[in-house]
């Protein structure tokens, strides 16, 4: 599998697992337990001694199949999945942070990983110290003083900020740190962080990988050793990937090349045009040159994604007159489908904010982030053309 380029390993990574049946897809394997009449196999298979599956809260064959997929498709030794993007978060920041340890981070995680970062982690007495995400310097410097985790997203959720992850793995590993990065925004059709020096990648797969907003999922991929705890802690704290969503995932894998490929070309097109809008004031897009993160994107990027943020200049009462007026936009919390998605951080990735702490992460109330579906391009820009006029 190795030597297949990413559109192919995205089919056929995986597939063909299941035995006995040749089938010609994913089998969805519904059944919670697997019997064994031979109680030695049994004995083995609950060991790790022999391959196999005992009960689904643990492994599952169609789980198994889409673990396949992630694992080859960033290029790990291991790789296991969670019931949620933000379960994927929880159990592996859980499993390496215990009290006494610190974790370095960035201002601009996604809303979710910033609460168990303000709240929730601290509450067990673990440090954690959030740096200026455009300041590598300054996330040097709090590496250096010594930490446990590294945990790093890139771009980032809304403003598409861009972190070096090379240079920040280099300084991780100088103080025996773990470098954990958030993947789902560029997708590994986009970017591979465990080629240019992580420990693990953690996706929510409830984004681009399933692409089409019909299933839940998480999934991480990485060094075996580190994978394996972070699977033994996700087993018995029980937020498992169940067979239908890991099915309908993995269905949507298959096709993940064909539609980032798209996606990339639209974002950058619409990213330009509307940089050269009246009514925009900033455009946030890592493909633009005028990104600040620009050139790290190039150097560390395939391609630069489908997602991409704008502040209209009339800020949150222009917001409410343009969203309504788009035609081909879901105005939901979610992004990375087949359909285009629209809304503000307020509502969508920073609705676990107040305001004034959207305000110190630089997040406008005026600002609307924007997910690029596979529609013809064409047709986004009319629709933002349109709404544009009413905004
Ligand atoms: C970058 C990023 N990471 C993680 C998550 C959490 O994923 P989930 O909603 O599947 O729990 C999200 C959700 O929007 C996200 O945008």
């Amino acid at each position: 599998m190795d030597s297949f380029k990413k559109g192919t390993k995205a089919v056929w990574a995986g597939e063909g697992s299941i035995k006995g049946i040749n089938a010609v897809t994913t089998p969805i394997v519904n059944s919670v337990a697997f019997a064994y009449n031979d109680l030695e196999e049994w004995y083995d298979v609950s060991k790790g001694n022999k391959e196999g599956f005992i009960y689904s809260r643990n492994t599952n064959p169609t789980v198994a199949v889409l673990e396949e997929k992630i694992r080859v498709l960033e290029g790990a030794e291991a790789a296991t999945s969670f019931s949620t993007g933000m379960a994927a978060i929880s159990n592996s920041l859980f499993t390496f942070l215990t009290a006494g340890k610190k974790v370095v981070s960035i201002k601009d995680t996604y809303g979710g990983a910033s609460k168990l970062f303000l709240d929730f982690l601290p509450k067990y007495n673990i440090e954690t110290e959030l740096c200026d995400t455009t300041d590598h310097d300054a996330i040097e410097t709090a590496i250096a003083k010594g930490c446990d985790v590294v945990y790093l997203e890139t771009p980032t959720n809304p403003t598409l900020k861009v972190l070096d992850i090379e240079r920040l793995s280099k300084a991780a590993k100088a103080v025996g740190a773990i470098v954990l990065v958030d993947n789902t925004f560029a997708t590994p059709i986009n970017q591979n962080p465990l080629q240019l020096g992580a420990d693990l990648v953690l996706h929510s797969a409830t984004k681009f990988l399933c692409g089409h907003s019909d299933a839940m999922g998480g999934l991480l991929a990485g060094k075996k050793e580190l994978v394996q705890q972070v699977f033994h802690f996700r087993e018995i704290n029980g937020a498992s990937l169940q067979a239908d969503p890991a099915y309908m995932i993995a269905r949507g894998m298959k096709t993940l090349e064909l539609r980032i490929e798209r996606q990339n070309a639209s974002a950058l097109i619409i990213a330009n045009y509307l940089k050269s809008h009246d009514k925009i004031s900033d455009v946030f897009y890592p493909g633009l040159s005028t990104h600040p993160g620009h050139e790290i994107a190039k150097k560390q990027m395939q391609g630069f994604g489908g997602m991409m943020s704008f502040s209209l200049k009339g800020g949150w009462e222009a917001v409410k007159k343009f969203l309504p007026a788009l035609k081909l936009a879901h105005l939901a919390a979610s992004l990375g489908s087949v359909s285009t998605l629209a809304g503000p951080p307020r509502t969508t990735s920073h609705v676990e904010l107040t305001e004034e702490q959207r305000k110190q992460l630089g997040i406008p109330e005026g600002l609307i982030r924007y997910s690029v579906g596979i529609e013809n391009v064409d047709d986004l820009l009319n629709d933002l053309e349109e709404a544009l006029k009413k905004a």
